[in-house]
């Protein structure tokens, strides 16, 4: 199938190379000529695991394409996914204007009956709104458009896998003929019927995703209340976390206890400084404002935004209790992303923890493994190691803010020689109190008893 892509942020960018690995042909595009000149170079403006070779592979074998021009990209496709940014305005509604200057331009430019399909996280109703505008924008020329919604559930750092093997595929259609063109854009994925490039040679077994028809505005409902949820889950994690530390249980045996229960489930119980990234965050308030604007109560995800708010004050709390004074200390910060297996510091916890450490006059030396480049332009005060070995030399604590892998696994007899106080503030619970204590550190995480 021919199908266009609008936007090459993260979601953009996965979902047309991802379509194009499983055989579709695919034209992207995006108002910032910068990132199509980076893909057409054959860079990626984003890291994301595994895509760099999906996306060579597509371009080598003629099924992925760039390009500047929207009236191509109007013509490429006879599905067109919407993938444009829809950031927060000054009051917490979703900025829907980059999507209604695509309606515009599909409107304006189509020769052919087209499906217009919004990928990018939008209120309910937005569906109606897109189907408006296209009609609108396109009355002379008697061209027919339909909308479909089809919510994107893609984690960064996981983005590829999550794609090409989704727990659901969820698709709000107006007609039975859109319901057969998502079908079909979707059918090798529903089949398996591609060249998994994440499990090479052979995929995992596991259920088939499940294939779910709604209506436009229950797709747009499910998105938000997913990650909505989500964010809860995690706020929920947060305050058992904090309890758990004055009563003296750990919040892990308690999570994981809780997690064995399938009505539960285990993730997204994890305590520490909070969600953040372009997301969670978002979605969220944006959700808080439609219910609001519905004339709906939902004030429980207020607590639970207010909840993630102070995790970095509580955590601020734990490295003055720690340092007795801020100011003036060395303090090592390890990871700026707002997760691991990203450069994404968008709405990152670690930056905000930063922003005050350095306001209190401490010298902050930081390290993350992808993210140095984009913490840069957003901190351009702070000072950036060549390694996590070079952050904690000669440092008075040592921050672990963001969660990867690589932190793990350091040599922490190297760590320990080489501060000038061997103190560990853990805000991600990444590390096992006692080890660390074996270790000779003095060792800080949240809810988890001294
Ligand atoms: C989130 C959702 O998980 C995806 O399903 C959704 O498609 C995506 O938003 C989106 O709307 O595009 P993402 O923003 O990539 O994905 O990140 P998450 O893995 O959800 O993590 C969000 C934040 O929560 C991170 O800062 C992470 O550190 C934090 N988190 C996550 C916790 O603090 N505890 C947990 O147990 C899990």
């Amino acid at each position: 199938m021919r199908v266009s892509i609008v936007g090459t942020g993260y979601v953009g960018l996965v979902t047309g190379a991802c379509l194009a690995e499983v055989g579709h042909h695919v034209v992207c595009t995006d108002s910032d000529e910068s990132k199509i000149q980076t893909l057409e170079s054959g860079g990626l403006p984003i890291y994301e695991p595994g895509l760099d070779g999906v996306v060579a592979r597509a371009r080598k074998e003629g099924r992925l394409k760039f390009s500047r021009n929207p009236k191509e990209i109007v013509e490429a496709g006879d599905a067109i996914f919407i993938c444009v940014g829809t950031p927060p305005l000054p009051n917490g509604d979703a900025d829907l204007s980059a999507i209604d200057h695509v309606a515009r331009t599909i409107a304006t430019e189509a020769r052919s009956p087209k499906l217009v399909i919004e990928k990018s996280t939008v209120p309910a109703q937005t569906g109606q709104e897109l189907k408006r505008a296209l009609t609108v924008y396109g009355r002379k020329s008697g061209i027919s458009f339909s909308v479909a919604s089809n919510p994107e559930f893609l984690r960064e750092g996981t983005a590829v896998s999550d794609f090409l093997h989704p727990d659901r595929i969820v698709v709000g259609v107006e007609n039975e003929a859109s319901e057969r063109q998502m079908k079909e854009i979707y059918a090798p994925v529903l089949e398996r019927k591609f060249h998994c490039p994440v499990h090479a040679p052979a995929c995992p077994e596991g259920p088939a995703p499940t294939w779910l028809v709604t209506t436009i505005s229950s797709a747009e409902l499910i998105k938000h209340a997913s990650n909505s949820f989500l964010a809860m889950k995690i706020s929920y994690a947060n305050m058992v976390a904090d309890l758990a530390e004055r009563l003296g249980a750990d919040i892990g045996e308690v999570v994981r206890a809780m997690g064995l229960d399938p009505r539960i489930g285990p993730a997204f119980l994890n305590a520490g400084l909070g969600f953040g990234g372009f997301c969670l965050p978002k979605d969220l308030q944006a959700f808080v404002h439609l219910a609001e604007r519905s004339g709906v109560d939902f004030s429980m995800l207020k607590e639970a935004e207010k909840i993630n708010h102070k995790r970095i004050g509580r955590f601020y709390e734990k490295i003055k209790n720690s340092l007795w004074v801020v100011k003036g200390k060395q303090i090592a910060v390890l990871g700026l992303a707002f997760k691991p297996n990203t450069d994404d510091v968008r709405f990152a916890p670690s930056i905000d923890l930063i922003e005050q450490l350095a306001s209190e006059g401490a010298h902050i030396r930081a390290y993350d493994p992808e993210a140095m480049d984009r913490a840069r332009a957003v901190l351009p005060n702070i000072d950036y190691a060549k390694s996590a070995y070079d952050a904690v030399k000669d440092a008075e604590a040592l921050v672990i803010a963001t969660e990867w892998d690589e932190f793990r696994k350091l040599d922490w007899d190297r760590v320990r020689n080489s501060m000038a106080r061997p103190l560990i503030l853990d805000a991600r619970n990444l590390l096992s109190p006692r080890a660390m204590k074996a270790f000779g550190f003095e060792y800080q995480s949240f809810g988890r008893p001294d």
